[in-house]
This record gives C-alpha cells, structure tokens and sequence, in this order.
C-alpha cells in the first residue's frame, strides 16, 4: 500500500504533561470578577429563587461573603443594590446613603486591596424599572445622563475603584468622564457596557435584582441580538469618550463579537457570563444531567479563548475553588 501522507496531531495529545505544555488558553483567578447583590434591612441572605447559589445580602452578612472571596483569591467583586423604596427617577441609586454606596464603604473600610466596581444604572431604582427617565413612556437618553453622573459620583465618593455603567445611554461615557473629572476623581477607571444587547439571558438577574421593566422592554437601549457592525460602533464611540475598559454581554452566545472587538480595540475585555448563562447550568446540574464543573471551565475557557480578559461571573467562587483544587 502507497504510504498516506498527513499530519499526526496526536503526537501533542498523549499524555496530561504534553498536553498541558501545548496548552493556549488559561483561566487565572485574576481573571475573575464576582457579582455580588447588596439589600437592606437586617439578617438577610436570600437565595435567589432562580439563581441557586446567589444571596440576596443584607449588610451585616457582607462582611463574611467578602472574606470568603478575598481567601481564594478573588480581586475584585461588583455591586448591586436592592434598595427598599424606589421612584420614577431612581432617588436611591444615587443617594449618599443608598445601599450601594454603604456596601462600598463597608467593603473598602474592611478590605481596601478589594477591587470594588459599582454598576451604575437606574434599573434597580426606578418604581418603572427603566434604565433611565420616563416619559410618555419614552426613555429619555440625556436627562437620564444627569442622573447616572450623580450615581457615578456618589459611588466614587463612597470608595469605588471603578464605575461601571451599564444603562446603554448615549454620551454615557463621555458624561461620566466628566462628572467623575470635576467632582475630582480623575484617577477613577470607566468601565463600559459599551456592547450590551437587549437580552432574555438576564431573566434571572432581574429576579435576583428587583429590576424588570414595568411596561415595555429594553430594545430602544440595548442592542438587537442580531447585530455585529453596531458593535463596532457602540465600541468606538466608547473608547472615543474615555473608557478604559470594555465590555461585551452577554457573552456565550456572543463569543464572535468578544473576538471582533478584542480584534479591533485595544483596551482590557471583559465579558459578563450573564445569569441566564448561570442558571442554565445550574439547572441542568440539578438534574444530574451534566457535569457542572466541566462544564463551567469549558465554557468561561470559551470566553478567554475568544479574547476576554476578564470574566464577571456567578461562578467566580466556584472556579477560583477549582483552581485552588488544580
Ligand atoms: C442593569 C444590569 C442588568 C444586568 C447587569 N446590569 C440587567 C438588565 O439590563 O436588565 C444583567 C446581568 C445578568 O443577567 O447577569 N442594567
């Protein structure tokens, strides 16, 4: 028989060792941001119903959930707040003593290494659970900037390291820069939801947050699912405006844009496994369908491997566990 000629690919697959040292995509617990849900009043650790695992957490249990995190290794968490009474212009998203801006100092007064990133939006505020100013049930983009500057400023004041918006105004980041500039806090990194898409994956998030939409939805903000050149342009307009990071979400079902923008931009990437994503494999774990942790690495390995720098998710504990394990 005349011999075949082809490539032997399995030469590099034979053994762990060999197979480790050819290896290209790695998962460090750096990489990892932990999203963390802050409530009033007292002795509350509230499993969110569609999000096992996730608390909501009253203050006094904060501290303990933030020790866990820094103990494995965990740089940094993000903050959302369930505050108690919310209004058509979210008056606690950016009160001095909102819950958000108390977690924030209790953290940074306990743990001042932590990364602290505050998520700034109106959504968990407002009484018409919209991302910005109401009327005529019309979201108004530049009346709605106003108040995601004072957000932004007032989590600043409390101690956060980074700003996160996520509201999907235009001009957000451009506003904030300069809210942020003149209130003093120069030094204080954006980073941008600069391509968020109009999502049924955040389902669960909007149990575990208070935060879905009275009327209507979010397609007049967020971006359509089906599109990639919009991407480009929410990007450039970002970094256009003084972003220092950017980030893509959901991110399982949008790893081609992670890599389009990791591709074109030069910024630090991060993606938000988002709580469908979580819950997902939360369930079908329940059911003993699949092997949760495989599964997870599998998948936030996808994320990295597209071009994420960064991972904000769910399973932060759980994987920087994994790692400590490895
Ligand atoms: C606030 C916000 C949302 C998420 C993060 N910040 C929800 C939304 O736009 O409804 C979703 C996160 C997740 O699903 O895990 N605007």
């Amino acid at each position: 028989m005349k011999e075949l000629q082809f490539h032997r690919h399995r030469r590099l697959r034979q053994t762990a060792n060999l197979r480790a040292m050819v290896r290209e995509t790695h998962l460090h617990v750096e990489d990892l941001i932990y999203p963390i849900f802050v409530v009033e009043g007292e002795q509350v650790r509230q499993e969110v119903a569609s999000m096992p695992g996730v608390y909501q957490l009253s203050l006094d249990y904060l501290n303990d959930e933030i020790a866990e995190v820094v103990e494995l290794g965990i740089k940094s968490v993000i903050v959302f707040g369930v505050p108690r009474e919310k209004d058509e212009v979210g008056s606690q998203a950016y009160c001095e003593h909102g819950i958000v801006q108390q977690a924030i100092r209790q953290i940074k007064e306990n743990y001042p290494e932590l990364v602290v990133i505050a998520d700034t939006c109106l959504c968990e505020y407002t009484s018409h659970g919209h991302c910005g100013v109401v009327e005529n049930e019309q979201v108004l983009n530049d009346p709605s900037l106003e108040l995601l500057v004072k957000t932004a400023v007032s989590q600043a004041k409390a101690g956060a390291d980074i700003i996160a918006p996520s509201n999907m105004m235009d001009g957000f980041v451009a506003a904030i820069r300069q809210g942020l500039d003149e209130a003093g806090f120069v030094h204080v990194p954006i980073m941008s939801y600069a391509i968020k898409y109009a999502s049924a994956f955040y389902g669960p998030f909007r149990d575990a947050a208070n935060s879905s939409p009275q009327f209507g939805d979010r397609k007049t903000y967020q971006m359509d699912p089906a599109n990639r050149l919009e991407a480009f342009r929410e990007a450039e307009s970002d970094v256009r405006e003084g972003a220092d990071f950017l980030m893509v979400k959901p991110a399982l079902a949008y790893l081609d844009i992670i890599r389009d923008i990791k591709n074109h931009f030069h910024l630090p990437l991060v993606a938000y496994n988002v709580s469908g994503e979580y819950s997902m494999i939360k369930a079908a774990a329940q059911n003993g369908w699949i092997d949760e942790k495989a599964i997870v690495l599998e998948m936030l390995t996808g994320m990295k491997r597209a071009g994420a720098d960064l991972i904000l998710t769910y399973f932060a504990k759980d994987v920087a566990r994994w790692l400590k394990e490895k």
